[in-house]
C-alpha cells in the first residue's frame, strides 16, 4: 500500500497576461478554475497511472479566491492528492504567486474530484493508501471525508 504522502506532487507555472484578466484588471476566476482543474487532472493522472481517457472531472470545490493576482506576476500552481476512494480521486491545488517574498497569504486554494472510467461508467482504479500521518495531509483527508458523509447523506 502507499503512502499518500509519498504520491507524486505535479506543479504548473503560469505568467498572467493580459488574455487572463478580468474587467478590474486582475486575474479572471474563470482562467484561475481552468488552472486549477488543469494541474488537478495532471495530478491525479500521476498517482493512478492510468490512460487520459481514463479519467473525468465531476468536482471543482472549496475553491477561495483569498488574494487578487495582478497581471505579470508568475503563479505557481502545486497538486498533490487529497484523498483516495473505491473510484474516486481528490487533489487539493494550492497557488501562490512566484515573486512574493512573504508567502504569509496563498491567493487561492481548492479541490477538484476525478473518478476512473471504463466504457463511461466509474470503475475502481485500484490505488490504495494507508491512512495520512503528517497532519496537514490528516485535515485535507478529514475535509473530503466529511464532505463525502454530507453528500451521501442527502
Ligand atoms: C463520472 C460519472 C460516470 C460517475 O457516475 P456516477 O453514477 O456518479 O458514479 P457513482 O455514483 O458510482 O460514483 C463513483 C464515484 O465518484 C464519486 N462521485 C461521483 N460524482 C461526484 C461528485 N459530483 N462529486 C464528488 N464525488 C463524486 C462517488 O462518490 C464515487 O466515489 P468512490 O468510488 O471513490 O466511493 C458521471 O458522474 C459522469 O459522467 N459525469 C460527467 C463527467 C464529465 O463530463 N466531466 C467533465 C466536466 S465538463
Amino acid at each position: 500500500m502507499m503512502k499518500i504522502e509519498s504520491l507524486p506532487r505535479v506543479t504548473a507555472s503560469h505568467l498572467v497576461k493580459s488574455v487572463d484578466l478580468n474587467h478590474h484588471g486582475t486575474l479572471y476566476a474563470g482562467r484561475m478554475a481552468e488552472w486549477v482543474v488543469e494541474v488537478g487532472f495532471m495530478t491525479a493522472r500521476a498517482a493512478l497511472e492510468c490512460s487520459p481517457q481514463n479519467i473525468v472531472c465531476v468536482r471543482l470545490h472549496g475553491m477561495d479566491f483569498r488574494e487578487s493576482v495582478d497581471g505579470g506576476e508568475t503563479l505557481v500552481l502545486e497538486g498533490r492528492t487529497a484523498y483516495v476512494g473505491r473510484s474516486s480521486l481528490t487533489v487539493y491545488v494550492q497557488a501562490s504567486k512566484l515573486h512574493d517574498r512573504k508567502k504569509e497569504r496563498v491567493p487561492t486554494d481548492g479541490f477538484v474530484t476525478f473518478v476512473h472510467i471504463k466504457d463511461g461508467k466509474a470503475t475502481p482504479h485500484e490505488l490504495e493508501v494507508e491512512a495520512p500521518e503528517t497532519e496537514e495531509a490528516q485535515q485535507i483527508w478529514m475535509h473530503i471525508a466529511n464532505e463525502r458523509s454530507k453528500r451521501q447523506g442527502k
